[in-house]
Parts: C-alpha cells; sequence; structure tokens
C-alpha cells in the first residue's frame, strides 16, 4: 500500500542521501500525496528511525479572484473583446461583461488607448491586444521563474541543500571558505552582524584546528596568509552574505564520508548585504547557487555545465571573464548577451574551490568542486526587461510593472550528461 511504498522509497533515499530537503517534491516523485508522505515520516520519526524538521516555504499562489483573470482574461481585456468591431452602447457592454468587469476593466482599458468612450458608443481603438496580465498570472499559476530555475537543477540530476538557517557563524561564512579574517567584506559596513546571540557555540573543534594552521600557514602547496587567526573572529554571528556558506557546510559533511562519492547540489535561498540600496543593489536578495562535486574535474566542465544552465533558462550566448574569489582559483565572472538592451551584462559569478578550502575538508587530492552563484533577482530583470531592482522586491513593488511587462517564457530544458561537456 502507499504507507509501505512511502516508508521503503524514505528510507532507500535516506541509505544514499544525507536529507530529503522537500517533502512536497519528494512526495510528487514517487507518485503520493504529501500528507500522506507527512504522516509517514511522522511516524518513522517517532521510532526515531529518522529525523525530521517542519521547514516554511514562502509560494505565491493565485486568489480565487486572480485564478478567473488566468482562465477568463485580465478585465480590460475582457471588456476589450466585447466591443465589435462596430462599436457598443456603454449600457450594453456593461451587461455583456458584467458590471464588477466593466466596473475595473473599462477605465484600464481606456488608459490602455485600447478602447474609446464616446457618447454615443464604446468603440475599439486597435485592432487586437495583448494580455499581458493574463500570461503572467498564468506564469505565477505554472510557478515562477524560481521554480523553473528549481526545475532545471532537477533535471540536471542536482539536489537541493536545506538552507533553512539565515543566521550563520563567521567561521562557516568565511573561514571555512579561506577568506581572511582582515577581508573588507567582513567589516560590518558589507555584513549584518548579530548583536544577540552574538557568538556561536558550536564548531567542529578537528576541523577549526585545520582551518587556522591553512590561513596562518598554508598548506597543500599554499603559503597561507601568514596572520594571526583568532577564534573569536570566528564565532562571531551574522546574517548569511551568501549560500556559499550553506554549500561549504555540506561539502564539509560530504567530505567526512568515506568512501567518496560524488555530488551535485543546488540551492535557492536568502542571503544579506549591508549595502545601500540603489536600483540594481538590494540589502536582502535570493542567491541560486549550483556546485558539482567529483574527481578530475576541470574548468571545462564547469563552462560546459554554465552554457547548459544559462541556455535552459533562455541565454544562450554567454562570455566568461577572469575574477577573483578568496575561495575560489580560477574564478569567472559570467556575462550573457541581452537582446533588448544590445549589451554584455553581467549575470553571475563562478570558480572552482581552492585546495585550500577542500584539503582542509578532507577531500582527497583528485577531487574537485566547481561552483557558481547569482541572485534570483538578476534573471528575472534581464528576462523581463526590468531596470530597477527595487521594481521586483521589496515594499515598493509596482503591480503596474508585472501588468505591463512582456511575458518572457524560460526556454527549453536541455538534456545534460558529464560525458557531453565539452573540453
Ligand atoms: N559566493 C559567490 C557570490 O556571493 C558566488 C559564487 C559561488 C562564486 C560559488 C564562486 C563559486 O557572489
Amino acid at each position: 500500500d502507499a504507507k509501505t511504498k512511502a516508508e521503503r522509497s524514505i528510507l532507500g533515499f535516506l541509505r544514499s542521501n544525507d536529507v530529503i530537503a522537500d517533502s512536497h517534491q519528494f512526495a510528487s516523485s514517487i507518485g503520493i500525496g504529501h500528507g500522506e508522505l507527512e504522516s509517514v515520516i511522522k511516524s518513522l520519526s517517532a521510532f526515531q528511525f529518522i529525523e525530521s524538521q517542519d521547514v516554511k516555504k514562502d509560494k505565491w499562489l493565485l486568489t480565487e479572484e486572480a485564478k478567473l483573470y488566468a482562465l477568463n482574461g485580465s478585465p480590460e481585456a475582457q471588456v476589450f473583446s466585447a466591443v465589435p468591431p462596430e462599436g457598443i452602447p456603454r449600457a450594453e457592454l456593461e451587461k455583456k461583461v458584467g458590471s464588477q468587469i466593466f466596473k475595473i476593466g473599462s477605465s484600464q482599458a481606456v488608459k490602455n488607448k485600447w478602447v474609446e468612450i464616446g457618447k454615443q458608443l464604446v468603440s475599439r481603438k486597435v485592432e487586437n491586444v495583448e494580455d499581458t496580465l493574463k500570461d503572467l498570472l498564468k506564469s505565477i499559476e505554472d510557478g515562477k521563474v524560481r521554480e523553473a530555475i528549481q526545475n532545471i537543477f532537477l533535471q540536471m540530476g542536482f539536489e537541493e541543500m536545506p538552507t533553512n538557517n539565515f543566521v550563520e557563524s563567521s567561521f562557516w561564512n568565511f573561514d571555512a571558505l579561506f577568506q581572511p579574517q582582515q577581508h573588507p567584506a567582513r567589516d560590518s559596513h558589507d555584513t549584518f552582524f548579530l548583536k544577540v546571540p552574538s557568538t556561536t557555540r558550536e564548531l567542529p573543534e578537528d576541523y577549526l584546528e585545520k582551518v587556522k594552521q591553512v590561513h596562518e600557514i598554508g598548506g597543500y602547496g599554499s603559503m597561507g596568509y601568514r596572520y594571526k587567526w583568532k577564534r573569536e573572529e570566528a564565532e562571531k554571528n551574522l546574517l548569511r552574505t551568501h549560500t556559499t556558506a550553506v554549500s561549504t557546510r555540506m561539502l564539509y559533511l560530504l567530505a567526512q564520508k568515506k568512501p567518496f562519492t560524488p555530488k551535485r547540489y543546488y540551492s535557492i535561498d536568502r542571503v544579506f548585504r549591508n549595502e545601500a540600496v540603489d536600483r540594481t543593489h538590494l540589502a536582502e536578495f535570493h542567491q541560486i547557487e549550483g556546485l558539482i562535486c567529483d574527481r578530475n574535474l576541470t574548468l571545462g566542465h564547469l563552462i560546459g555545465v554554465l552554457n547548459d544552465f544559462f541556455a535552459s533558462l533562455g541565454m544562450k550566448k554567454l562570455r566568461f571573464k577572469p575574477a577573483y574569489n578568496p575561495y575560489t582559483e580560477p574564478s569567472m565572472e559570467i556575462f550573457s548577451y541581452h537582446e533588448g538592451l544590445d549589451k554584455w551584462v553581467e549575470v553571475g559569478n563562478s570558480g572552482m574551490f581552492r585546495p585550500e578550502m577542500l584539503r582542509t575538508m578532507g577531500f582527497p587530492e583528485d577531487v574537485s568542486v566547481i561552483a557558481w552563484g547569482l541572485s534570483l533577482e538578476r534573471p528575472t530583470m534581464i528576462l523581463y526587461g526590468i531596470n530597477n531592482i527595487r521594481d521586483l522586491f521589496g515594499p515598493k513593488v509596482d503591480f503596474n510593472i508585472i501588468k505591463n511587462s512582456k511575458i518572457c517564457r524560460l526556454g527549453p530544458v536541455f538534456s545534460y550528461s558529464m560525458r557531453n561537456v565539452p573540453f
């Protein structure tokens, strides 16, 4: 029965994976209802076969009103469609579409210059219209950019990382990433530090000792940063500045597993930076991150994977520019050609994690990690042609932008296999 099937699937999956990050996705992947899965999770947890945690996720759902617009068109489009080419008396039009739709839709249709309300007749000013509101509502109904990206990762065989902790220690956000303690990003001008609780209680002691060593004197072919590493600095709590902090935790866990098993992980969640808010920057935004950990990976693999990933998002022309991150070498900024703007725009950052990071965790010498990160808002802005990020996220979002912007569909998802990656 369904219960036994769910039990088998959960235990079977957890035999070769650390976590089931999303019970909703898992339920649909094994073809049972979420309610059923939930009760099986609860009973397995009660018997201490597994540990489970309630995770809250934001999801956009259409109201009953919006569902009707997604189905029948926006009020203004409904009004427009009800106006015949020869025009129609106002009262008749109102009767045809209903007074509610007439009330909301007619003024917007006039504003859009779709119809004209004369003394006698309401008449068309254009032959046909594009109902972008309906398209946008439909795309929310189908999941918007976030879910599309999630699907791309799932189809590429990535597992989701658990990212539900916004508070992180400096250790996992910076130190474990071989980011020196004097780095400007660790200043309160760039990072939000916590007052209460200001420090973390738990850090893995053996590993911490190794991280200290590699900062101070180096190792694995590196001479280190040659300064006195301070534990107090690593203990400071902060709001994570990137989801790479979570990737680092996951990689550390993976490195402890023997024998080594290759993994592909992704996450999409919120990060925080203490920076001046302007048209392209926000103090909090969503970051998308992907990584592949395997033996003998090269920069060629990274470029191949990035091409596949961004092509799935409809960005087919990419260029890479050498960059610097304390934790990756080589590092590359990713640019995509924007047809509308007719120029190259930056869409993300990427690289191969440094041996100072991976070897300190305990990975074998031939294991490399290719990784990339980008903000969710960035491709959304590019794909929807929005040029001020505050129009997209935060208290100042203007519904008219959503109404007026053209729908942009994400392109087809390409099948992916490591063997196809060009060198
Ligand atoms: N952490 C980087 C950022 O915040 C993104 C990144 C992830 C870069 C992984 C390289 C590798 O921009």
